[in-house]
């Protein structure tokens, strides 16, 4: 897909739709796109590359945007796979390029790729490349997401290549919303970074940004301080929203009908409740999902003297993106030794700022009157 950004720079990236797991592990149904821009000036510089999956045709957008001219520059912002493993065919194709980087970038290139790499620019934090008209400074975003990560800003056109920051799952050519696929995406491949993510935001904040170019996902051309916004908010670890997700893990359907009971009464309340079905649902999703409320409630019964292993890997998942400055309410269910709900609250020592619902409601097998008076208890404090 080529297409202009700018008068001089040209989106060349290719969309990814065979694909099953990105980085594989996530579902990305809507595919993915592995985001490459061409900037024409006295010199020319491209940056990042894409996957070894789409090489040739990647190679075709640049062929057929140069107009017979070389490229003098690569500017690599990121080296992880997705956006690296083409660095080989291109320096193949283009052998007098330079290749332009900080120590990391060359480090990892090589970890990768060998010694392929013959002619480099090292770059410093702040230094600046002339292409032309056009002047690039060079911002480390170190951990977003990898530790060579830069961004770069192209001052002419107020520009900044962003790396992994703002992109989103789904292919470009599926044109989907950019919300809920690029919270999916930052929480489950940033989100453990919000400190490191708080930081670029910091240090590009003194750029006059008028147009963001993501690594993954669609050019940001309006209302950047809304995608800003968003990005510190999730970074800092803030709800987007007041409202209880609610997710269960069930064998019988006895605890979900407590968990669907616990949102029917909360809805009835004026509170926004999601539920999901850690059993079936994507987890990166849910994972998301318990990350855009200020409130959840997971209910599990008891298995094998445990926490059901869905809702366990469910906590392991929120506690490595270091899920924090929530609410957690817990439901337990136990035919004869119901144990879940003091495990799952063990589980969730070690996170930062988690306060814990006082109600902590008990299923014996299935809902009796004295577990829905629980279950009314602990809506009516989640209410509040
Ligand atoms: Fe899209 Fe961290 O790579």
């Amino acid at each position: 897909m080529v297409f202009s950004v700018t008068e001089d720079i040209k989106y060349i990236g290719v969309d990814d739709t065979d694909i099953d797991l990105f980085e594989g592990q996530y579902k990305v149904p809507n595919g993915v796109s592995y985001n490459s821009y061409v900037l024409i000036d006295e010199k020319i510089a491209v940056f990042d590359t894409v996957d070894k999956r789409k090489t040739e045709e990647w190679l075709k957008n640049l062929a057929a945007s140069l107009n017979g001219r070389q490229p003098d520059y690569l500017i690599v912002s990121h080296v992880e796979p997705d956006h690296s493993a083409s660095i080989p065919a291109f320096l193949k194709a283009y052998p007098c390029v330079t290749v332009v980087g900080n120590e990391k970038t060359f480090l990892l290139i090589e970890r990768f790729y060998g010694n392929t790499v013959k002619n480099k620019f090292t770059v410093k934090d702040g230094e600046e490349l002339n292409l032309g008209k056009h002047k690039i400074a060079f911002a480390f975003a170190p951990m977003v997401h990898w530790p060579e990560v830069m961004t770069s800003f192209d001052k002419y056109d107020g520009v900044l290549f962003s790396a992994d920051a703002f992109g989103k799952f789904g292919a470009l050519s599926c044109n989907e919303d950019w919300l809920d696929e690029a919270m999916r995406y930052y929480i489950n491949i940033v989100g453990k970074y919000g400190n490191p993510v708080q930081g670029a935001l910091k240090k590009v904040s003194a750029f006059n940004i008028k147009i963001i170019c993501p690594l993954h996902g669609p050019v940001l051309k309006d209302n950047l301080e809304y995608y800003i916004g968003k990005y510190d908010t999730w970074s800092s670890y803030k709800p987007d929203e007041e409202g209880v997700f609610v997710a269960y893990a069930s064998v019988y359907g006895n605890t979900a009908c407590a968990a669907q009971k616990l949102a029917k009464k909360l809805k009835e309340s004026g509170v926004k409740a999601e539920v999901a079905d850690l059993n079936r649902c994507d987890l990166s999703s849910a994972v998301a999902s318990a990350f855009k409320y200020n409130k959840l409630v997971i209910a599990s019964i008891t298995y094998d003297g445990g926490i059901m292993p869905c809702a366990e890997e469910f906590i392991n998942k929120l506690k490595a993106k270091n899920y924090s400055n929530r609410t957690v309410g817990f439901i337990q269910n136990g035919s004869w030794a119901p144990i879940s709900a003091k495990l799952m609250r063990t589980a969730f020592e070690g996170f930062k700022s988690i306060s814990f619902c006082a109600e902590a409601v008990t299923v014996n097998s299935a809902l009796d009157k004295a577990a829905e008076v629980r279950l009314s208890a602990l809506a009516a404090e989640l209410s509040k």
